[in-house]
């Protein structure tokens, strides 16, 4: 007999796969520092419905974090129980947190169509954090090779990296919410001035619109409410691209639009192509056939590619995992020069608060 969720079948679903997902998701640092998000994920993982939703969604999406997203959704869409409880994790102010997702769960029980209903949307959180190691690899790479770039963002979400260079690094905080503190390691030059940009071209199959209310919501439920810098400085974006320089943004997929994207901008200049927590989210055929694209594209074209991707997720050909900092979840940067190969650049961190580069020679 076929049981439901709401229109949820419960036969052929991989329960233990989905327990496992849930388990893995948070690092021990993640745990350590979000005390009402490592108590929904642990709790999470032991709920049965919470199983079934996770397990109901499409491979490729198959991630915890679009049940917390979906969650997170609702309380900013003011439901009267979670509301509060995601506005006091934001504020520090929730002082039981593990109680406080045993009462998301036991919502999550008594009204699953309100997650099952945003589970056909994608996990499209999109991190300015990044363009603080952007800025790094655009500056060495253009220096003494091209003072005019075009950006090509492969799986820009809503094409905020694609404002790289607007945003201050330092190494330490301050009062500007768009600061991004990236702790620099090795060789990185911040000095090294970065070219002018003549095009900022995005792809995505399903672009976020900083216009829309609707999108600029999903947008802010893929945070977590218990990290408020990252949600002001997506509210400070919001306000301050419109005077920020024009994007074009491309709906389709890499496969799809890669060639629109590189015939955009100015024909003499350099373009990068970056990439950021985007391949994973390929099919293993795709993944194949975009390393071998961009591969011809730098060996043939005044074209260098950046790439920051886990390689728990994306193995490239040429690549390792055997360093330390794989092994603790670090990000892979992988390098193609104009005219040359691929070649790992070294790490840094998922978010860009640490960059750890190792230039090959
Ligand atoms: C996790 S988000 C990362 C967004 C952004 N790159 C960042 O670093 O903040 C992944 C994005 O990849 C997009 N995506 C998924 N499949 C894609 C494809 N085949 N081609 C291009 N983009 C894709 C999704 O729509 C989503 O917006």
């Amino acid at each position: 007999m076929t049981k439901t969720v709401g229109s949820l079948p419960s036969v052929d679903l991989d329960l233990n796969d989905a327990k496992r997902r849930y388990h893995f998701t948070f690092t021990r640092e993640d745990h350590e520092r979000l005390p009402f998000y490592s108590a929904l994920m642990t709790a999470l993982e032991e709920d049965h419905t919470s199983l079934r939703l996770l397990a109901s969604v499409r491979m490729e999406q198959r991630n915890p974090m679009l049940i917390l997203a979906a969650l997170h959704l609702c309380a900013l869409t003011g439901h009267p129980i979670l509301g509060p409880i995601y506005l006091d994790a934001r504020h520090g102010r929730l002082g039981d947190p593990v109680g406080a997702a045993s009462t998301v769960i036991a919502v999550l029980n008594d009204e699953p169509e309100l997650v099952a209903n945003e589970l056909h949307r994608s996990t499209q959180t999109n991190e300015p954090g990044r363009s603080a190691i952007f800025q790094a690899l655009i500056a060495h790479i253009a220096r003494d090779r091209a003072e005019v770039i075009n950006v090509v963002d492969v799986g820009t979400s809503a094409g905020i990296n694609l404002y790289f260079d607007q945003f201050p690094v330092k190494r330490v905080d301050d009062d500007n919410p768009l600061t991004l503190v990236c702790r620099d390691e090795t060789l990185v030059d911040r000095s090294i001035p970065l070219p002018r940009v003549s095009a900022r071209v995005g792809i995505d199959p399903s672009p976020l619109d900083l216009d829309n209310e609707g999108d600029r919501r999903w947008l802010q439920a893929c945070l977590w409410p218990e990290e408020p810098r990252r949600l002001d400085r997506l509210e400070a974006v919001i306000q301050h691209r419109t005077s920020w320089p024009t994007t074009t943004i491309l709906t389709g997929t890499a496969r799809d639009r890669l060639s629109d994207a590189l015939d955009q901008g100015d024909a003499n200049a350099l373009t990068i192509v970056m990439n950021s927590y985007v391949v994973g989210y390929f099919s293993e055929v795709d993944q194949t056939s975009y390393f071998e694209t961009m591969t011809q594209h730098c060996a043939s074209s005044n074209v260098a590619w950046l790439s920051l991707e886990s390689p728990f997720m994306v193995q490239w050909p040429t690549s390792s995992r055997s360093s330390e900092l794989a092994r603790m979840g670090a990000t892979q940067v992988l390098v193609t020069l104009p005219g040359g190969e691929p070649r790992e650049w070294g790490w840094c961190h998922h978010h860009g608060h640490w960059l750890n580069l190792s230039i090959p020679a």
